[in-house]
């Protein structure tokens, strides 16, 4: 059986760069699902599929073949990881990751993924449902405030004009959305380790961890 670690919580709390650094000190191919729900609105709001038609998104879901290379997502061979979190993908997903049946077809994929390498992977439902049975579970909080700061400061390196407060609003709305949906709403799994890591350094959180995973 091959060694899984799950980590969950909400938009910003620092799970994809925390899992990236865990992944390689552990050698764990690192599976961000964040970004399969965005590669699957990426697609949608390419070809104007409403997340009301279901049976023409999850068609296209269906061709989709999507893998991971040194932390990136590659969806039919091309690496589309720049455009996934351009802020209309970011406004949009949660509506789409809200799908049953996208979620369904989402889950089965990265089941398959979690059975062919030891892996870390990140996302809202990994403890919960994706690997249920994972030896390692953690949950990632923050406030939203310093979230969204951190959030801030990413899309400044990159010379985004983005406001603060939009970002803010934009967490806020998606912590909404993530935990109130009907499918496989965010929330800790039981037997999840809980880490706040608000006023902690990536460093800290890295080190936390590190303590709990043994290979
Ligand atoms: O982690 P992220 O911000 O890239 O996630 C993008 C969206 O996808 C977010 O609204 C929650 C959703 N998501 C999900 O529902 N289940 C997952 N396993 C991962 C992400």
């Amino acid at each position: 059986m091959k060694l899984a670690v799950a980590i969950d919580g909400p938009a910003g709390a620092g799970k994809s760069t925390i899992a990236k650094i865990l992944g390689k000190k552990f050698d764990l191919m690192y599976i961000n699902t964040g970004a399969m729900y965005r590669a699957v609105t990426f697609v949608a709001m390419k070809n104007n599929i409403a997340p009301t038609d279901i049976e023409t998104l999850c068609s296209e879901v269906k061709k989709m073949e999507m893998h991971f290379e040194n932390d990136e997502l590659y969806l039919n061979g091309e690496n589309i990881n720049d455009r996934l979190t351009l802020p209309d993908i970011s406004k949009n997903v949660s509506e789409y990751a809200a799908i049953k049946e996208v979620r369904t077809l989402l889950v089965d994929l990265q089941r398959n993924m979690a059975q062919k390498y030891d892996s870390i992977m990140d996302g809202r439902d990994i403890g919960t449902v994706v690997l249920k049975d994972a030896k390692y579970k953690f949950f990632l909080t923050a406030t939203p405030e310093e979230r969204a700061d951190r959030r801030y400061k990413e899309f400044k390196e990159k010379h985004l004009d983005v406001k603060y407060e939009d970002i803010l609003e934009d967490i806020k709305k998606r912590d909404y959305y993530d935990t109130h949906r009907e499918v496989d709403p965010l929330r800790k799994a039981d037997d999840a380790v809980q880490i706040d890591t608000t006023g902690l350094d990536i460093d800290g959180v890295v080190n936390k961890i590190s303590k709990y995973i043994v290979k």
